[in-house]
């Protein structure tokens, strides 16, 4: 399956994974295939991209870190409690609770090996979708470092509870299509003052640490964050992390303003802000679960040959297995064969062709 952009999707390409909308409701089938009209309806209501299925890829699973149901429940809790909390000015915490020990449940079951891009928003969830994500990398991020259930809970709810703030932001700021002008950016900045006082409203049910996950997660390495321009190990390690996986997750995702980064720019992005915003040794582990070239993506071998990732390696994330598809003239091979790049060792990636690259040379 193959992750294509809305702006990128052709009839006839058959959709891979189910269709949900903001609401947790089934839009589209696995298996249906595209018309004019579903791709309109698709843009309609906001979705970013899509996975459709590909010829190359029919015995292709692409792992995902948890199951989408656990994923389509936090995210609705999470969207429901935004709305509470906007009336109410304050939080459902026994639901976050139980959203976050579930993903972490998941996560130290499954102990994924390796996180791959699999989620599929809408453009109004994001906000919603992100703080589930947020949650995923930073929990995966602390079993990496060795922590313990109760440390992983406390990290997960604070992860979850990230953004908290932005309720209280006003939404035309908030849901604005566009970039924000340095006077709404200082509004925006609040959210992470404003989370942090009505978390600890209710620090009875919150631990402190989740509530100081909300108040740190924009502070950076170097100081030059905000709200307190905190430095180096005055902030919060679950912030630190948090901080990583907050923006890992927002360069990755579709936004109506910009396409999403692929991954293995979004890796190259986090290692060059090591030290300036980010702790290198947190980063380290963060990135030590990320792949570089995830299940799925076309790459171009040195040789000029076109191949697709079918597996990734922990401790070798730049040197995947592939499928050669084509030969070094682009020619499609009768017989794709695989090659695994650990024992390869005079093969590496040269390029990772991009969506349209991808739809240009017929490969989905
Ligand atoms: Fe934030």
């Amino acid at each position: 399956m193959l992750k294509i952009s809305i702006t990128n999707l052709q009839p006839g390409m058959v959709i891979g994974h189910h269709i949900y909308n903001s609401d947790g409701l089934l839009l589209l089938n696995a298996g249906t295939e595209l018309n004019v009209t579903f791709i309109k309806r698709l843009e309609k209501v906001g979705i970013g991209s899509v996975y459709i299925k590909n010829s190359f890829m029919e015995d292709l699973e692409i792992p995902e870190a948890i199951r989408e149901e656990t994923r389509q429940k936090a995210v609705s809790l999470v969207q429901k409690s935004f709305r509470y909390l906007q009336v109410n000015a304050r939080i459902n915490v026994e639901q976050f609770e139980q959203a976050a020990d579930c993903i972490v449940d998941e996560i130290v079951k499954n102990r994924p090996a390796m996180v791959h891009l699999t989620d599929i928003r809408t453009h109004d969830n994001y906000t919603f979708g992100h703080s589930v994500n947020v949650c995923v990398l930073s929990t995966i991020t602390g079993l990496q470092l060795g922590y313990n259930q109760s440390q992983l809970r406390t990290l997960a709810l604070g992860a979850l509870l990230h953004d908290t703030g932005k309720a209280l932001v006003p939404l035309e700021i908030l849901n604005k299509p566009s970039r924000l002008t340095d006077a709404e950016m200082s509004i925006m900045r609040t959210h992470t003052e404003k989370g942090f006082d009505l978390l600890r409203k209710q620090a009875d049910h919150i631990p402190l640490l989740a509530s100081h996950v909300a108040f740190q997660h924009h502070e950076k390495h170097n100081g030059c964050g905000y709200p307190r321009g905190l430095t180096g190990d005055t902030i919060h390690e679950y912030a630190k992390i948090t901080a990583i996986a907050d923006v890992y997750d927002a360069v990755t995702a579709d936004r109506p303003y910009r396409e999403r980064m692929p991954a293995h720019e979004a890796y190259e992005l986090a290692i060059s802000l090591a030290n300036t915003h980010f702790d290198p040794a947190i980063l380290t582990s963060f990135l030590s679960n990320i792949a570089i070239y995830p299940i799925g993506s076309f790459i171009v071998l040195n040789t000029g040959e076109i191949a697709l990732v079918t597996n990734t390696f922990p401790n070798l994330p730049t040197r995947p297995c592939v499928k050669v598809i084509t030969d070094a003239d682009g020619k499609r091979l009768a017989d794709p064969y695989l090659l695994d790049l650990t024992e390869q060792l005079t093969l590496f990636v040269s390029s990772v062709l991009s969506e349209k690259e991808v739809i240009e040379l017929k490969l989905v």
